[in-house]
């Protein structure tokens, strides 16, 4: 995984949109369906929050929801503070540093944006979502987005492509991507996905976003 940290976390906001195609719309489209769906003072836990980019997204919906800001980067989180402060949402958010704990939160919602690629498949990725299960409500609704694997012979090309000449990433940022795909992604199937969302007590996920290689499903807690 990239460290998160130092000068990575600082220019993460710059970086991140030229390596997601849709990264503003993907928020957006995650907030409108939680602005149909959740309660007025909901909770909504994100993991993997990194510089608070779903928090701003979403605090502006609905003045009665809370969040859960969890990362493992304390880097990350520390501008994500920064960011809730200048806004004056800093007391709606609870931070959490380090590994999501067992059974502590009972959020309605969880979002889960372009973090799981990062966990290994081998029972990490199913470790992660029981810890999420754990920590939603009954029938609560996760939002996860990730790398996945390409679904066709050109479509990674066409990714890096996109992101040159579309999104603006240099030439040796492409080439930085295309390591870091290899040596620092888990990526999977859909297929892969949705056995283990169901193995760890979700339902079968639904695609609403797919851009290249990344997608987002949605799903929720069963029972
Ligand atoms: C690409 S950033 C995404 C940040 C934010 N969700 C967004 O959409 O901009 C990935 C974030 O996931 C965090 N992360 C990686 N593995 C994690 C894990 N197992 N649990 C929680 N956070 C994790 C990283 O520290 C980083 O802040």
């Amino acid at each position: 995984m990239p460290a998160f940290t130092g000068e990575e976390a600082l220019n993460y906001d710059q970086r991140i949109g030229k390596l997601v195609p849709g990264y503003a719309l993907l928020h957006q489209i995650t907030a409108a369906q939680l602005r149909v769906t959740l309660v007025q003072d909901a909770t909504i836990l994100v993991v993997g929050a990194g510089t608070g980019r779903e928090i701003i997204e979403l605090a502006e919906q609905n003045q009665g929801w809370h969040f859960i800001a969890q990362d493992v980067s304390a880097d990350m989180l520390e501008i994500a503070d920064q960011n809730f402060t200048n806004l004056g949402i800093r007391d709606r958010v609870t931070i959490h540093h380090g590994k999501l704990p067992e059974n502590t939160f009972q959020a309605d919602a969880t979002l889960c944006l372009l973090v799981m690629h990062f966990v290994r498949d081998n029972g990490d990725k199913d470790d992660l979502l029981t810890q999420i299960n754990h920590n939603l409500k009954s029938e609560g609704k996760l939002f996860l987005a990730d790398l996945m694997l390409p679904e066709s012979s050109f479509e990674r090309e066409a990714q890096f492509q996109l992101c040159h000449t579309v999104l603006g990433l240099t030439e040796q940022g492409v080439e930085k991507m295309r390591r870091n795909f290899v040596e620092e992604f888990y990526p999977i199937s859909l297929e892969g996905l949705t056995t283990l969302l169901e193995k760890a007590g979700f339902s079968t996920p639904l695609v609403y976003f797919k851009a290249l290689g990344f997608s987002a499903v949605n799903s929720y807690k069963r029972n």
